[in-house]
This record gives structure tokens, sequence and C-alpha cells, in this order.
């Protein structure tokens, strides 16, 4: 006996985002749960429209590149939809699941469309999702919130100064992407001019930050309550685009064993964090520990990946809660704000 509801639900997924091809792998894994649970599902590719029953499975099993894909050509084609389609291509579903990642889809962009549009979505609202995308907004939120997040600043330092406040390596970032996607490690003072202009052709702000030498963890927050932490360990220096995407770049641990007191302040920090930035359903937090072994949060990912192998998932599982169940879960906690 099911112990849900049967649900029209609209998938929405790909758009024009550097993170495209993860939204679509995302929604395949997300798209077989919800069938399996039983519940009505249409595919929606919110840079292209309704996807048609037969053209579902190439779409969506194309899987993950080295690198990410171009995304020029469907940022009018996703405007259009999102402008002229996207209302009469959800008007049957009772609830929206968001497989996307990054762009529109992640930026409280979409978010604003469904509350005009008025049907409850997965995940987190349009402005939280919003200040989660913003690294340096988030930041402050965190600073407010008693989070501890790595030294930053929004300023284009001359190379000098910045050596001088966070020593090398450090680290420059775009203030709104993800994947790591134009995100340096700079080691030396050479490299800093080439990280800078790399950022800015994602962001017109650029977050110079000092690096933070420890382990990497990462913790899923669903409904408010925090999940099993866990460790990444890239074969790359930091977790980059391909670790994260291509098997066997990256191992990730959970439980990560690294002991009950930074277990529980992780978890602390996180279910922190999540409340901090006033989000819905759930989330997955970034920290890396200091020199000193204290958990320092990067970021807060509202809509992270969704395959059954990424770590939410993984986050999930390890807390006795199989995908199934996590999808069925983020779907019965979809906000509706209007
Ligand atoms: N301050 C930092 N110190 C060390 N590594 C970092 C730092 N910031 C980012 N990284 C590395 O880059 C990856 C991506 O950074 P993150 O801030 O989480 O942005 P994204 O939104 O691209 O995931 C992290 O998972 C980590 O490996
Ligand atoms: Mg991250």
């Amino acid at each position: 006996m099911p112990t849900h509801s049967v649900t029209r639900v609209g998938l929405l997924t790909g758009g024009a985002s550097t993170e495209r091809d993860v939204a679509l792998a995302s929604a395949s894994q997300v798209l077989a749960a919800l069938r399996s649970l039983g519940h009505q599902v249409d595919v929606v590719d919110i840079a292209a429209g309704k996807v048609a029953a037969p053209e579902e499975h190439f779409l969506l099993k194309a899987g993950v590149g080295t690198h990410p894909p171009s995304i020029e050509s469907l940022d009018t084609r996703e405007r259009e939809f999102l402008l002229a389609g996207l209302g009469r291509a959800v008007e049957q579903a009772e609830v929206l699941f968001l497989a996307l990642h990054g762009g529109r889809g992640e930026d409280g962009t979409i978010q604003a469309i469904l509350d005009v549009i008025g049907l409850p979505y997965t995940g987190s609202g349009a402005l939280a999702s919003g200040l989660a995308m913003d690294k340096d907004l988030s930041k402050r939120i965190f600073q407010l919130a008693d989070v501890p997040t790595p030294d930053w600043t929004m300023e284009r330092l001359p190379v000098e100064d910045a050596g001088d406040r966070f020593g090398w390596p450090l680290i420059v970032k775009p203030s709104k992407q993800g994947s790591t996607v134009g995100l340096s490690l700079v080691k030396s003072p050479q490299a800093y001019a080439d990280a800078v202009r790399l950022a800015e052709q994602f962001d017109d702000e650029v977050l110079v930050e000092a690096y933070l030498p420890g382990r990497e963890l990462t913790v899923g927050v669903l409904d408010g309550e925090a999940l099993t932490v866990g460790e990444i360990v890239p074969a790359h220096e930091i977790f980059d685009y391909e670790c994260k995407y291509q098997p066997g770049m990256a191992q990730e641990i959970f439980p990560a064993d690294i002991g009950p007191d930074i277990t529980t302040e992780c978890r602390r920090l996180a279910q922190a964090a999540h409340a901090a930035l006033k989000l819905g359903g759930y989330s997955r937090v970034d920290f890396r520990l200091t020199a000193e072994g204290y958990p320092s949060c990067l970021e807060v990912n509202t809509l992270p990946g969704l395959t059954a192998a990424s770590l939410l998932p993984k986050s999930a599982r390890a807390s006795g809660i199989e995908f199934e169940e996590l999808c069925e879960q983020i779907s019965s906690v979809a906000r509706r704000t209007s």
C-alpha cells in the first residue's frame, strides 16, 4: 500500500544553465523514482518546452561531459519559453518538481514565476533561492547567524594586497555560479589576474577568498533537519567539475570519519545556515575544515544534484532514507506561497 497519494507532477529540468547536463541527469533518476511511486509525471525542459514521451529517454540519458556545455543558443529559447510557454506546459500539474541546477532554475527567477502561476514547487522560495545563489550575500548572513565562513572580499584587490590579506594559495570564484565553474585555486601571484578574468566571465561580482586547507565535508538538510555528514576526497586538489561528475574522480564517504564532535558541529551549522537563509524543503551545505580542524561553511546549495549517486541522496541514504523516499519527501513538502 503506498503511504502517499498519487499526484500529477510537472518535472522541470534542462534549461540554459552551465549545469544543464547535471539537471538532465537528476531528472532522469527523479523521473524513474516518481513513476515507481505511481505518480503521473510530465517532463518539461525549460529551454524547450514539454518533452514528448518518446523523446524523454534521449534527452535525459545523455550523461554529464567532462566540461560544462555551451548554453548561449539556449538562453533566448529559455527566455521565450518562460515568458510564453511555461504556464500552459504545467497547467495540469498539481506539484512541480525542480530537477534544475544553476541559472534561472536555482537563482529564484523560476521560483518567482511559479509563485505568479500559483503552483506548489519543490525546494526553496524565490528570495531564499536568490540569497543562497549569491555567495557574498550568503556569507554575510552566515556571519550574522554565527556560522563560520572563510574570510573574503568583493573588492578588486591588487595582487599584492590580495597576497597580504589571504596569503597563497587563495581562492577566486564568481559570486553566483555552481559546479566549481569559473573557480580557481590560485597558487601564486602570477596566476591571480587570469583567475579574476576567468571568474568575471561568469559573474560581474567576484570573490577573493581565504583558502581552507582542511578536509571537505557536506551535509544534506531535509525539512529543516540535518542528515548524515559526508567527506569528499577529490582526485584533484579541489572538488572541480570533473571530480564532481565523472565516476571514480572523488571518494564520497558517508558517514565521514571525523569523530562525534565535528559531526555534531557540522550538523548544527548546516541547520543554522539553512535556517538563516530561510530555505525551504531541502538543501546541501558545503564545508571545509580550517587548519585548526574547525568546520567553515563555503555555501549552501538549494537545488543540489539528485541522481542516486549525488551527495544529498547519499547523505539521506546514510540516514536511512532511500532515493524514492527522498523524492517523495521532497515533493510532499513542496511549497506554495500564493
Ligand atoms: N575557500 C576555499 N578553500 C578551499 N577550497 C575551496 C574554497 N572554496 C571553494 N573551494 C573548493 O571549490 C569547490 C567549489 O566551491 P564552492 O564554493 O562550493 O562553489 P560551487 O558553487 O561552485 O560548488 C569546493 O567544493 C572546494 O573543493
Ligand atoms: Mg559547492
